[in-house]
């Protein structure tokens, strides 16, 4: 199973909020990394045939988006604003929205949602109203109603924005289970959820492609541009704005700096092997002109 994307283009009359993108996405989680505004609801709700593309294609598993009844029942998609009505239980709700994707049998519904409430931990709060759960419950419901169908390809759009550290690992977790032999598309604007979560990742910045490969090689992007110093706070004061600083951390009586510079910004400076993050910070700057 593969996703193709080609050229895939969408704008919102004179905006583009997606530019021309070509992607080929296989099994497993794949991350999706952007600032705000970069593009990946635009993505996420042009493949969950939300949104018609302004041009280009996608296809799923050679099924193209246009065949949208197809795509629909391959598709499984839970939006960065879940929202589903709150006086529903969540038993009620799940049964809902599954029958909305097409599972017509009343008994393979109720297994099927039996078995998810289990394993996203809601089965205790199968008879609760929506409106009395909490955010991290929502966002497992959310879930597990995207999975209920059992899609080859699964959209998660912002699923770990709000949720505590635990939950994150859960959740992590219940992905990772799911992902074998399907796709999983997840965004982030978190690098830390994608370095941990996906072998795979692209990185969108204002509706373009930055980057599309493995994970751990999204640092050769930076080699040799990142470099840390020690300098006293008075010359740190004054000499901020020369720098394009990643970080600063105070350290003893001085700061520990990190500088993104394509040579040695000055005589201290020392080489600094690139982390992801830093990676990340510099595909983002990188357009808008380095120093
Ligand atoms: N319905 C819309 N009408 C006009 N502009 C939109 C609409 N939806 C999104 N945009 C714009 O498209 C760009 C990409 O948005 P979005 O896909 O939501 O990005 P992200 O999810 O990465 O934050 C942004 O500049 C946003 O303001
Ligand atoms: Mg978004």
């Amino acid at each position: 199973m593969e996703l193709e994307i080609e050229h895939l283009t969408k704008s919102y009359g004179a905006k583009t909020a997606l530019n021309g993108i070509s992607l080929r996405i296989g099994e497993g989680i794949h991350g999706l990394l952007g600032p705000n505004g970069a593009g990946k609801t635009t993505l996420m709700r042009l493949l969950a045939t939300l949104l018609e593309p302004s041009s280009g294609t996608a296809a799923i598993g050679g099924v193209p988006l246009r065949d949208k009844a197809q795509i629909r029942r391959m598709v499984g998609y839970l939006p960065q604003e879940f929202a589903v009505y709150p006086g529903m239980s969540v038993l009620e709700a799940m049964d809902y929205l599954a029958l909305l994707s097409g599972m017509r049998n009343r008994a393979e519904r109720r297994r099927r949602i039996d078995a998810l409430l289990e394993q996203v931990n809601l089965t205790e709060q199968r008879r609760t109203k929506v409106k009395a759960l909490s955010g991290g419950m929502k966002r497992r419901l959310g879930v597990a109603q995207a999975m209920v169908h059992e899609p080859q390809l699964l959209i998660v759009d912002e699923p770990t924005a709000g949720l505590d550290p635990e939950e994150r690992i859960r959740f992590r977790q219940l992905l990772n289970r799911f992902s074998e032999g399907r796709i999983v598309l997840l965004s982030t604007h978190v690098v830390e959820d994608v370095e941990s979560t996906c072998e795979q990742m692209t990185v969108l910045h204002r509706g373009e492609l930055r980057y599309h490969g493995r994970t751990g090689e999204l640092t050769a992007a930076a080699a040799g541009r990142i470099w840390t110093a020690e300098m006293e706070r008075g010359q740190w004061e004054r000499e901020r704005e020369r720098f394009p600083v990643l970080s600063a951390v105070p350290e003893g009586a001085g700061m520990r700096i990190r500088i993104l510079a394509d040579e040695q910004p000055y005589a201290g400076a020392q080489p600094a092997v690139p982390t992801i993050e830093d990676a990340y910070l510099y595909l983002m700057r990188k357009e808008a002109g380095v120093r």
